[in-house]
């Protein structure tokens, strides 16, 4: 049985080496192996990018690639919202899209192209199985950085270290360090793993198992961010690691966004005066209580610096958008130069000079756009890899303050204070003026990412 659709036929492979990438489909996932498909492309390979119909990215903005369908097995007409949570819809995507992904690929490799390579998102762990099965060879894509993942290797330690146990309320304020994992705290350890343990570890566990049993991996990453992690990481995985990031800097404009990105935060943005607006987005996952809503709205409201937020529909709970704001909130706060959109053009809103911080909920792709763009950081994580990567803004690059409190008005105004006025903040931006001029050089001919692109083509090319 024929279970794949073709959504797009590539007419000709022009004699280019066809590589087949498997995102996982959330935006997150979606952004950066796009992306990297891009790269690969312009790199001479031909990209067939196998999708589930789930958040089907749009084949129409990627003419030269090849678009295959499989069916979301039990996933018809289903939402985000009815799996509860990100790790019950990998887990279903993991166990129910196998057969229909073997037979895919099984059907491309017959074909003359063959295919060259498979390279998926680290969350399609169990694909390691059906690319052995049909001898593929198999690179991951892993979409956040290094530090984190190295914290998600260590779950079977931190399981016999005890760490794995509902904690109470000092305990998720911990400031001691992790063991082994300084700079991390206690309180960066992620949240799921006391509200939702077994699951949760289970499947990053899976996740880094597979991983260790692909070739090689691809972060979204430049080495001059993550140098003091690469020996850890090569210890523990002993294969090419290629470092080829920052990806959204090969390719401009991003157009991967499942929503409508509003045009008019930029028109806005126009009118404003360098670096005196903050941007304010969670991200597409998170979800945050109506009460810390509307902290924040109190806190962006009370700071007098203008401020482009995005309130995501579906983001506040029990909310469809912004009804629970008070009546005469929002004639108030366009007052004092805020504008609310429901999803941006995010890269371009960080690239606008008229944008001087970023409060954030630390997504890997979020911190690493507002490092390319110069941008300084409030940071707010909400789960999993973000606890990690706020704690790196914050306390190792320096380029960023952290809500302590979480979402709180008062610390709302006073982190906006500290970044956007204070001298600490003017120390932060230089810090990160700093990142952003070695992302310039590490993508120029003889950089460490365009090195490791050299290489990785090569890598490929040997199989
Ligand atoms: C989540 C995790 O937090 C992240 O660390 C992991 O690597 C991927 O999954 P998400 O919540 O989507 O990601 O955040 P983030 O990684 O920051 O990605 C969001 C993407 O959406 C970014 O590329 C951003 O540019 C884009 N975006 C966001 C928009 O295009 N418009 C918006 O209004 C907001």
């Amino acid at each position: 049985m024929d279970t794949t659709t073709t959504t797009t036929v590539l007419p000709n492979n022009g004699g280019r080496r066809r590589l087949v990438l498997l995102p996982l489909p959330l935006q997150g996932h979606i952004n950066p192996m796009l992306q990297l498909a891009n790269i690969l492309h312009s790199k001479g390979f031909s990209i067939t990018i196998l999708h589930t119909r789930f958040n089907s990215p749009n084949p129409t903005n990627y003419p030269h690639f090849n678009f295959l369908s499989i069916p979301d097995v039990g996933l018809q007409n289903h939402s985000l919202s009815d799996f509860a949570n990100v790790i019950r819809l990998v887990h279903h995507l993991n166990t129910s899209s196998l057969h229909p992904i073997r037979d895919c690929l099984a059907r491309l490799m017959l074909e003359d192209a063959g295919v060259s390579c498979l390279i998926t998102d680290a969350q399609w762990f169990a694909t390691q199985t059906v690319a052995d099965d049909l001898k593929l060879p198999r690179i991951v894509h892993r979409t956040s950085n290094i530090s984190s993942f190295l914290l998600f290797a260590a779950f079977p330690l931190l399981r016999d270290m005890g760490y794995f146990r509902p904690f109470s309320d000092q305990e998720l304020k911990s400031e001691a360090f992790v063991p082994g994992l300084e700079p991390l705290k206690v309180k960066d350890l992620p949240k799921f793993l006391t509200s939702d343990p077994v699951g949760s570890c289970e499947l990053l566990e899976l996740m880094v198992q597979a991983t260790k049993q692909a070739r090689a991996i691809i972060w979204n990453s430049f080495k001059e961010l993550e140098e003091a992690e690469l020996p850890t990481l090569r210890h523990g995985f002993s294969y090419p690691h290629f470092l080829i990031g920052p990806f959204h800097k090969y390719f401009p404009a991003s157009s991967s966004s499942l929503l409508d990105q509003d045009k008019t935060s930029i028109s806005w943005l126009d009118k404003h005066s360098h670096n005196s607006v903050l941007y304010v987005s969670f991200g597409s996952l998170a979800i945050i209580e109506e009460y810390q809503f509307l902290e924040m709205a109190w806190g962006l409201a009370n700071s007098k610096q203008p401020f482009l937020w995005v309130v995501r529909p579906g983001s506040i709970q029990g909310s469809e958008w912004l009804e629970s704001l008070p009546d005469g909130f929002l004639e108030r706060i366009a007052e004092r130069r805020g504008y609310i959109v429901k999803w941006a053009p995010q890269q371009e809103v960080l690239s606008h000079p008229a944008i001087g911080g970023f409060l954030t909920h630390s997504g890997w792709n979020s911190t690493l756009e507002s490092i390319c763009e110069g941008v300084p950081m409030i940071c707010s994580p909400c789960f999993g890899d973000q606890l990690p990567n706020a704690r790196y803004v914050c306390d190792v690059w320096k380029i960023g303050v952290e809500l302590e409190n979480g979402l709180e008005r008062e610390e709302i105004e006073s982190s906006i204070k500290r970044l956007m006025v204070d001298k600490e903040g003017i120390e932060m931006r230089d810090r990160v003026l700093n990142l952003k001029e070695k992302v310039n050089i590490c993508l120029k001919k003889g950089g460490s990412s365009y090195t490791s692109l050299e290489d990785l083509v090569n890598y490929i090319l040997s199989f």
